[in-house]
């Protein structure tokens, strides 16, 4: 399939290696076919000229809890991607925990047919892996699955933790197909056991969730994926890291050159347990956002490469649902539309140098799904995927801003440094200044099996 053509002219273009100043970047039917310097517009294809403009990456969220089928009361794979494209985000990995849960080919293929028509970005989807569906593993990756998600913590959805012989065998399977698998790293039993302590309490404040899921949870859990991935050369991605001694489990882990990635989300960078009064059960979250120590630790994480991808975890839900009691609320807030908005901010004030938003962004979680150089980056053979970003101007994070059934975000009021001008996918624009432009012309990206 084709896609369209565009010339973006005089770009200051941020990619991992460096910005590149001044240049232009032809996009001709939806790929990069030149990057240099004054490039003349082949006959009929449109220009933007973007002097004084920051073109980055389009982002690689690979964290997306977009809720279609089954929890569309919560939201739907349309407003998820129209957010997304206003976001800057041009590819989402969509999470298996919708009903029914991504657990077979059948489901697999129902799924993608569903989301196909309503994409406004492009999308590939995990499967889940469980107890009970372990030979499903090839089927599901022959379908099209990009990698699988196994929970081993209570989280929205409810799927049991699986045994350790099937993480162990589901890693011996990722590294013969080279199938990422992302792991929900939290200990059930640590989970329950620290849950009924802090209960038995009487505590109903908002840190008790904290409380009651200690970072000893994270961090077993991260130390046994990484062993069974030492073991068995499997390709684990610990998702949604918080804790700073699952962080340093990590960073001994990739030392000891075991296949194993590390992702945080903008929410344990920008926000800790001091903001709990604030915020209340709307930051609820899980695993948990901690204290400011924890948080120091991910950014410094961030600085050295221990944690490779920043992904979103978008996981909206209803407002009935959020407005609970801090046991009985929901986990989880929409994350699409701000993730590459707050991560800018944070690199215009200076906290992480700029060429790091497309490396743990777009690069990293598109090389670690098999999707680069493809999308991740912008090279000529690649989709033509950016974001056109003016630094000089800024942004107010509102509600109105929101497609989302439940704009239940804590950054809501947050005003920042840098403004999402286009969102641009294979050579369409199809977001200026936050409105999306166009219809959902998104396509599914089936990963195609390597074996070793
Ligand atoms: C996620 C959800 O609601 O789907 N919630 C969350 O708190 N992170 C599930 C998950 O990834 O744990
Ligand atoms: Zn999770």
């Amino acid at each position: 399939m084709g896609g369209d053509s565009i010339l973006i002219r005089n770009a200051r273009l941020v990619l991992p290696e460096g910005i590149l100043e001044d240049v232009d970047i032809l996009v001709e039917d939806g790929k990069v076919t030149r990057i240099g310097r004054e490039l003349e517009p082949p006959r009929g294809v449109d220009v933007l000229n973007v002097e004084g403009k920051l073109v980055l990456p389009g982002v690689v969220d690979e964290h997306v809890h977009m809720r279609e089928p089954g929890l569309e009361y919560k939201d739907n794979f349309t407003n998820g991607t129209m957010d997304a494209a206003s976001g800057g985000v041009t590819t989402v990995l969509e999470m298996p925990n919708t009903l029914p849960p991504v657990e077979n080919r059948k489901v697999l293929l129902e799924k993608a047919h569903l989301l196909a028509s309503k994409a406004y970005v492009d999308f590939a989807l995990y499967g889940v892996i469980h107890d009970g569906n372990i030979d499903e593993f090839e089927e599901m990756v022959y379908a099209g699955a990009i990698g699988f998600k196994i929970f081993l913590g209570p989280t929205t959805g409810n799927i049991p933790a699986p045994s350790d012989a099937t993480i162990y065998e589901a890693l011996l399977k990722s590294a013969k197909l080279k199938t990422p698998i992302a792991f929900h790293a939290e200990n059930w039993s640590l989970v329950k056991y620290f849950t009924e302590k802090v209960k038995a309490t009487g505590r109903m404040d908002p840190k008790a969730h904290m409380d009651a899921r200690p970072p000893i949870c994270e961090e077993e859990a991260t130390i046994r994926i990484a062993y069974y991935a030492k073991k068995t050369r499997g390709i684990a991605l610990i998702v949604h890291m918080s804790a700073l001694e699952a962080v340093e489990a990590l960073r001994k882990a990739r030392s000891e050159g075991v296949n194993i990635w590390g992702e945080t989300n903008p929410h344990y960078l920008l926000l800790s347990s001091d903001d709990y009064d604030k915020y209340g059960t709307l930051m609820k979250v899980n695993p948990p956002i901690r204290s400011r120590e924890h948080q120091e630790a991910l950014w410094k994480a961030v600085l050295d490469g221990t944690i490779t991808n920043i992904g979103s975890d978008h996981a909206p839900h209803a407002r009935e649902e959020k407005e609970k009691n801090v046991w009985e609320a929901a986990a989880g807030f929409p994350g699409v539309r701000t993730l590459l908005p707050l991560m800018i901010d944070q690199a215009l004030r200076g906290k992480i140098p700029l060429t790091k938003i497309p490396e743990l962004l777009s690069a990293n979680p598109a090389k670690l799904f098999n999707l680069y150089p493809k999308k991740g980056t912008i090279t000529i053979g690649s989709d033509g995927d950016m974001v056109v970003v003016d630094p000089r101007s800024e942004t107010i994070i509102r509600e109105e801003d929101f497609h989302s059934k439940h704009p239940l975000s804590p950054f809501i009021g947050w005003r920042l440094k840098g403004r999402i001008e286009y969102t641009i996918l294979r050579g369409a624009i199809i977001a200026r200044n936050g409105e999306v432009t166009g219809g959902p012309r998104g396509q599914w990206i089936r990963y195609t099996p390597k074996t070793s």
